[in-house]
């Protein structure tokens, strides 16, 4: 086994640091030709309005333009580079992880092994101990149900948080990698037990049954990879994009409150509050920016963020808070787009406002008794 995990490394080509371009034209010489080809791959490109002025039609909205998208804690684009090493797992190195008789199977086991490594390493965990999952729900399933389910004879009790989940879930397409794709950390020392959620061939040491998926798993260990590599790089320039953000939109508007801490918060997220403007209005009035209201997961709800309620922020700024979330390949261009379009919303609504104008009389709102008719 030894020899033939050896012949596997050789064969596996180096495609992982390949360009960001070169990247798109592999993506495309896979693809069934088409008249009018999709334009190459650049974050501006693919989020700034058209030139032609033609609108936009989904899901009965009309639009004028594609928005910017600023919404990076729902998700991420998959970074080129990523797509870069998950495709010869596609179509050429097509293996079953679990297949123990034959280079398909060996070579796409060896691709699982490294990918586990890129996973651990970026969290400072052993191998071992990173359990590959559809995504975070299914981590997160698998942790509280799993250790609800193991330890129910001896303990009888689940002490949780709204903003803290228990042991650790990673989700592939918030830092760049695929959807579908995630991973649990399942500390080993001390140790916790957790109880299997499925039933099956008992991968994943028989805490997740299922095929591996080695595309997808690659995909995660390339998009850790990166993460571990530009982590710093990352950080620095979106935190840059933030400051940005925070003073174009307060050096034009007042009653603007930051929610969370400045200090200890990831600078890929701005979360704010437009006092006097209630946020549904703000984003539906948000057309060409795609912001959110809080998170993807609980979007069916008019409720405002639970995890802002925790962090005591009252209901009524709740209502109005917007969620911006920059990331690796946002533009110093689009967040200027977006401060313009926010200033130019929030100007809109609060003109429309008489609690707002009341305040601008320099009456203070809590003294104002309501009447109901
Ligand atoms: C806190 C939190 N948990 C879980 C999820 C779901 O993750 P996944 O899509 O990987 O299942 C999300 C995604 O929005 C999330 O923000």
């Amino acid at each position: 086994m030894a020899t033939a995990k050896l012949l596997v490394s050789k064969l596996r080509k180096p495609c992982l640091r390949a360009g960001f371009f070169r990247s798109f034209s592999v993506a495309a010489s896979y693809a069934t030709p088409s008249p009018t080809p999709p334009p190459p791959f650049s974050p501006e490109v693919n989020t700034l309005p058209p030139d032609d002025g033609t609108p936009i039609f989904v899901k009965g909205v009309q639009i004028s333009a594609r928005p910017i998208y600023l919404d990076m804690q729902a998700t991420t684009p998959v970074d080129p580079r990523v797509l870069d090493a998950m495709l010869p797992y596609f179509c050429y190195r097509y293996g079953n992880p679990h297949s123990r008789n034959h280079l398909f199977g060996w070579e796409s086991d060896h691709a699982v092994d490294e990918a586990r490594s890129h996973v651990a390493s970026l969290i400072k965990a052993s191998p071992k101990e990173i359990i590959f999952t559809s995504g975070a729900t299914e981590s997160n399933n698998i942790s509280v149900k799993g250790a609800m389910h193991f330890y129910k004879d001896k303990k009888r009790h689940v002490i949780t948080s709204q903003t803290e989940h228990n042991l650790m879930s990673l989700s592939g397409h918030k830092i760049y990698g695929p959807k579908g794709i995630g991973a649990l950390y399942i500390r080993r020392r001390p140790r916790v037990r957790v109880e299997p959620q499925m039933n099956g061939g008992g991968q994943e040491r028989g805490l997740r049954s299922g095929t591996v998926p080695t595309p997808l798993v690659v995909g995660m260990g390339a998009a850790c990879e990166l993460a571990m590599k530009e982590m710093e790089y990352d950080t620095r320039r979106i935190s840059k994009l933030q400051e940005r953000l925070l003073n174009g939109i307060c050096s034009k508007l007042d009653g603007v409150v930051v929610n969370g801490s400045m200090e200890h918060r990831y600078p890929g997220n701005l979360n704010l509050s437009f006092a006097y403007v209630e946020g549904e209005s703000l984003l539906m009035g948000l057309k060409e920016v795609a912001v959110s209201s809080g998170s993807a997961c609980t979007s069916a709800s008019l409720e405002p963020s639970y995890v802002l309620r925790a962090l005591g922020v009252e209901e009524d700024m709740a209502h109005t808070s917007i969620r911006y979330g920059m990331g690796r390949f946002t533009t110093e261009r689009e967040v200027d787009l977006a401060v313009g379009l926010t200033v130019k919303n929030v100007e809109r609504l609060r003109e429309m406002s008489p609690l707002y104008e009341l305040v601008k009389e320099g009456i203070d709102p809590k003294t104002i008794e309501w009447a109901q008719h």
